[in-house]
């Protein structure tokens, strides 16, 4: 049989705009793909075939593509080089997958389609988060903003705002499978929170249309403030927050499954943008981006 010396796949990140945790229990959710932050997955020969740990979402993603393909025992090794960094809700677990599933059907020739795709990266998702809405898999798959509903799909969002998201690292780890489960040990309390969430994913949805940023950067903090109530805020994006606000941010609020990762705050303009980066690196944002709306 005729493999490649090399498989190579890639993906991109993803930011959450609004609907965090209120999308696993069935509200929307609004999400972006990062498309110059990218992860590659590089699968070469080896020597014996992989030893899988399956409490690695990357070693069960390229498991789950090599059981597809009846290719388990084959001797392959793999490398990452990715621009995304980890647990910070940027959609690392996700995106690693998906290049890895990418890599390991282009190392041995295969065809892959986007449905079979996101089912092999779900399975890794469910070693990284335990109950993944899907939302990360969808959007690093996306290359066009959408609107997400749990099990029950997606549709492509056009947003041409003029308007500038900066993408703030608190430097600390996030951990959506604590924050996902901390969320549902007090469901009944938070439930009516994370029906706001909801209710502020859709108003923005709406301004999205009506190109609407006032609006949109007022719900963006209120769903902060609910993402404080629900307890996956940090001291630290909370700070990063206020910092947002203060250098004339439209809005701000964490982004991601939080208890860490990152914030994000919306700017008028490239100017206005470009200070509040500046703002956010002084008070301790390790990293940051700038992404056009
Ligand atoms: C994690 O990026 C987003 C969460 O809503 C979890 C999920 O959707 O599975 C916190």
């Amino acid at each position: 049989m005729i493999t490649k010396q090399i498989g190579v796949g890639k993906a991109h990140s993803k930011i959450i705009l609004m609907g965090e945790h209120s999308v696993v229990y069935g509200y929307p959710a609004i999400a972006l793909p990062l498309l110059t932050i990218e992860v590659e997955c590089q699968i070469v020969p080896a020597d014996k075939p992989l030893v899988f740990d399956f409490y690695d979402p990357l070693a069960t993603a390229v498991y789950a593509a090599l059981e597809e393909l009846g290719k388990k025992k084959e001797p392959i090794a793999y490398h990452i080089i990715s621009q995304i960094p980890p647990k910070r809700g940027m959609g690392s677990s996700a995106a690693v997958s998906i290049a890895a599933i990418r890599a390991v059907y282009d190392y041995f020739g295969k065809t892959l389609s986007d449905h079979l795709l996101e089912i092999l990266v779900n399975k890794a998702e469910i070693i990284a988060h335990t109950n993944p809405s899907g939302l990360d898999a969808k959007t690093c798959l996306s290359d066009q903003a959408i609107k997400f509903i749990r099990n029950i799909g997606f549709e492509s969002l056009t947003i041409d705002l003029g308007a500038y998201l900066v993408i703030a690292d608190t430097g600390i780890h996030g951990h959506t499978r604590e924050a996902v489960n901390k969320v549902a040990q007090f469901e009944e309390a938070n439930l009516p929170v994370l029906a706001e969430l909801g209710r502020l994913t859709n108003l923005v949805e709406g301004a999205i249309q009506t190109k609407d940023c006032q609006a949109i950067g007022q719900a963006m903090t209120q769903a902060h403030t609910c993402l404080q109530a629900i307890g996956v805020s940090v001291g630290q994006a909370d700070h990063l927050v206020q910092v947002a606000q203060t250098q004339g941010a439209l809005g701000a609020k964490l982004s991601g499954g939080g208890l860490g990762g990152c914030i994000i705050a919306l700017a008028k303009d490239q100017a206005s943008a470009a200070s509040i980066q500046a703002k956010l690196r002084e008070e301790g944002a390790v990293n940051s981006w700038i992404q056009k709306l």
